[in-house]
């Protein structure tokens, strides 16, 4: 019998490389992707315990397998990712539905467990054995051929700010060998890769060393930037305390780095990034602002704000607001405080929903203004963009510019894989519309 698995994820960007990853080992067992969901005979859901109700909105997407799955056999139930990590056991206890629970640091696992996967032997795998997983997936080859792809050189995380779940559910802070990275690069340069994003969830953090020599991002940069075939890089995410001066130092050097940096603040009062417990304050923020402009002044800036973090009170908000109005984030994602379970903010009291929700629209109309004025700059001009694929069933291709905004136009799929000059005629609150001025020239 044909074998056939559908993956589905959730949450941040090392999910997806996950996915991705799960993927390149799984065919070796003989599955290949369906993207039919109701034809499968392995489901994976890869999933996320940043925010909210993570775990209920698991056993409702489960609730909507079985549906899909009724008058068929049943698929083999596979969760993965951070709700996996974090429930463990108990997720197999909870719903007979699942038959598989796996973490992040053991899909090196995934292969074996599958293969030896008997009905009603239910399996969970959930150690952080990070350093097994990444040898193994050395030996495996990165398939992946999008045009922009993701690299994951660091995991895992050591800082505990008080609201968040990722040192629970990645566990401990750990880089990649710097040699096997850049193999990994190689390999995707090969598959026709124009753009590496590399990934961590405190990416900036990364530091390997070998032979008595560290190694940190600004080597991987530099590395990465003598590559021909190789049009642009990014990272992220960064933390504030890990923007070192090797790395502000590449934004003059490189040419391929893209001149956004995605740098979460969190909040704009020293007061309640203390109470965070986020190890930096506004001023440092503030600091590597200036010297990144002072650096590259075309570099522009996004970022995370948590809105209501318990105890914050208006003049802290207003100090968020201020920082915002300051900086003019292009982009950036903004939420309201999520208590989450294990946590040590999780015991703490909640401010009133009613004052969270209109902070977080003052902040969003805010945020929002800023994005579409920096979207309005672009009207008229001749801007340059990194094809990424065509739209389905259009005759449209899209890409990215510089600052990841991205671009819908007419144009040739010959583009594909190309940094071609489009001239905007259009724009809204999250595009730019335009057409192809020349093909395949870089624009000045
Ligand atoms: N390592 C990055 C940093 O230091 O900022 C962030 C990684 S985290 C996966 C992504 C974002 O989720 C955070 O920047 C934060 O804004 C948001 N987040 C994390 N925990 C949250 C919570 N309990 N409630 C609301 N937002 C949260
Ligand atoms: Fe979470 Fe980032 Fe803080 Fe680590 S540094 S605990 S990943 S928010
Ligand atoms: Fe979510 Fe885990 Fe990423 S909690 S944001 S999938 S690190």
């Amino acid at each position: 019998m044909e074998k056939k698995v559908f993956i589905k994820t959730f949450g941040c960007q090392m999910n997806e490389y996950d996915s991705n990853r799960i993927y390149d080992s799984i065919q070796k067992i003989g599955f290949k992707k369906t993207d039919k969901n109701d034809d499968a005979n392995c489901y994976i859901l890869n999933t996320c315990h940043i925010r909210d109700k993570a775990k209920e909105k698991v056993y409702h997407e489960i609730g909507r397998v079985k549906k899909l799955y009724s008058k068929k056999n049943k698929p083999i139930m596979v969760i993965a990712g951070c709700v996996a990590q974090a429930e463990n056991q108990e997720m197999l206890k909870r719903e007979p539905y699942i038959d598989i629970v796996i973490g992040p640091q053991s899909y090196h696992k995934i292969n074996q467990m599958l293969e030896g996967f008997v009905k009603k032997q239910k399996k969970e795998e959930t150690e952080f054995d990070t350093l097994n997983k990444f040898e193994y997936f050395d030996k495996i080859k990165n398939k992946s051929n999008k045009v922009s792809s993701f690299l994951t050189i660091q995991e895992g995380c050591d800082k505990f700010c008080n609201f968040c779940v990722v040192p629970f559910t990645r566990g401990p802070e750990y880089s990649r060998p710097f040699k096997k990275i850049i193999i990994e690069a190689e390999e995707l340069i090969k598959n026709g890769v124009k753009e590496i994003t590399l990934l961590g969830q405190n990416v900036n953090a990364y530091t390997h060393q070998e032979n008595s020599k560290i190694y940190k991002i600004s080597h991987l940069i530099r590395e990465l930037d003598k590559f021909s075939e190789l049009e642009r890089i990014r990272y992220t995410t960064s933390h504030p305390r890990d923007m070192t001066d090797d790395l502000i130092e590449c934004y003059s050097e490189s040419k391929k780095l893209m001149p956004l940096v995605h740098l979460p603040i969190q909040s704009g009062s020293n007061r309640i990034l203390k109470l965070m417990n986020r190890k930096h304050t506004v001023e440092d923020y503030l600091d590597v602002y200036e010297k990144l402009k002072k650096i590259n002044s075309k570099i522009e800036f996004s970022s995370d704000f948590i809105i209501s973090y318990p105890g914050e009170e208006e003049e802290d908000f207003n100090d968020t607001v201020n920082l915002i109005k300051k900086i003019k984030f292009i982009n950036s994602y903004s939420f309201i405080f999520s208590p989450r379970p294990g946590t040590k903010a999780a015991q703490l009291d909640l401010i009133d929903p009613e004052i969270s929700k209109h902070r977080l629209m003052k902040i969003q109309k805010n945020l929002f203004s800023y994005q579409l004025e920096k979207n309005r700059s672009f009207n008229n001009k001749s801007i340059e963009v990194l094809v990424e694929n065509s739209i389905n069933g259009q005759e449209k291709l899209f890409g990215r510019n510089i600052y990841l905004n991205s671009v819908i136009f007419d144009g040739k799929k010959e583009n594909i894989g190309k940094v071609i000059k489009v001239k905007i005629e259009d724009f809204n609150q999250n595009n730019l519309f335009g057409r192809v001025l020349s093909n395949n020239m870089k624009a000045a």
